[in-house]
């Protein structure tokens, strides 16, 4: 009988149905408007009353078994569509963690707050000062009288428009001076720029600059606080040397140098670390300092060179290239 046999391949197919879309195609196939289940209650009414009645009874049941193995499948399929995202959704959290990156000081902001730190246990305050400043600044009231030679040694970056990038932390010097009354105490710390670029400089660098003014400050006094300093921040104690030098702004002026191991059986040998010396008249009478009445102290340090003797670095550009592998050396 055509309703038997539309029965077995209407169940075989559900049964089959993969998903939801398929599911219902076939509902549309079997039971639709156009189905073929539709289609056998059509042909009814051109039937006899006895085999009407009969015919009626078994599609309807047909009509109703189907419906309920749809809603069956339809079912198992909804919970499996849910498994499955269930399963893709899953946390499992008993993963191990990504873990994190553990950031660190730059070297050179290292060193700069070693020496800080040290100078600070010496009295010495910090004081700061902009790094765009002009020729009265960063030159004139330092003693360099226009056309004077030293000027072309610090290979300035100018603006064209008066101003400048400070060359050195000298400038505070008299920022300082300028808006208060002696006695001062102060290091000044921050970047310089010179336009010069090998090995050992680059165009912006760190320098560290110190000054004290009282009355009865010696050569001796600024002899001291750097021996100080440089058995502190070396961890050792190390013979330190003035060798006669010049700068416009401190009179005498000396070079420092420290007796150095390079290690590997060789002789300690002299190498320069910083500049210093008294503070010259001409400065202090320009920032109204009465240089009858009171002397000084200045000096001023490479923080570059610093961190590359303190860490065996020998290429000052590595401090700038960013490189992780260089920088997580000193975490
Ligand atoms: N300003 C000098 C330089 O940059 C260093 C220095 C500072 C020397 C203070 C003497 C006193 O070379």
């Amino acid at each position: 009988m055509a309703v038997n046999e539309i029965q077995q391949r209407a169940r075989a197919a559900i049964e089959a149905s993969g998903n939801l879309q398929e599911l219902d195609d076939l509902r549309v196939q079997f039971l639709g408007k156009k189905g073929e289940i539709t289609a056998l209650l059509k042909t009814l009414g051109a039937m006899e009353p006895e085999q009407r009645k009969s015919f009626g009874q078994a599609v309807n049941a047909t009509r109703d078994a189907l419906n309920q193995a749809i809603s069956a499948r339809r079912q198992t399929l909804e919970a499996s569509a849910l498994e499955e995202k269930l399963l893709s959704e899953r946390v499992d959290v008993t993963l191990p963690g990504r873990g994190e990156q553990r950031g660190g000081l730059h070297p050179v902001t290292k060193v700069m707050e070693r020496a800080i730190g040290i100078f600070n246990k010496l009295g010495f305050e910090v004081a700061t000062g902009p790094e765009v400043e002009d020729d009265h600044y960063n030159f004139e009231t330092l003693n360099f009288p226009p056309h004077h030679p030293a000027r072309a040694m610090h290979d300035t970056f100018y603006f064209g428009d008066g101003r400048l990038l400070r060359t050195h932390t000298s400038p505070v010097q008299i920022r300082v001076m300028e808006r208060s009354e002696p006695p001062f105490r102060i290091i000044a710390p921050g970047k310089v720029y010179r336009s010069d670029s090998d090995q050992t400089h680059t165009p912006m660098f760190h320098q560290v600059e110190g000054l004290l003014v009282g009355e009865g400050v010696s050569m001796a006094d600024l002899k001291g606080v750097l021996h100080t300093f440089v058995n502190a921040f070396f961890e050792r104690s190390l013979a330190m040397r003035f060798r006669p030098s010049y700068f416009p702004f401190t009179e005498p002026s000396a070079e420092v140098d420290i007796s150095w191991d390079k290690g590997g059986g060789s002789q300690p040998s002299w190498l320069e670390i910083l500049g210093c010396g008294m503070v010259h008249p001409n400065v202090l009478r320009a920032c109204d300092v009465d240089p009858e009445k009171y002397t000084g102290y200045a000096f001023g340090m490479g923080v570059e060179r610093l961190a590359m003797l303190r860490y065996g670095v020998t290429d000052l550009r590595q401090f700038f290239e960013n490189d992780l592998e260089f920088l997580r050396q000193f975490h």
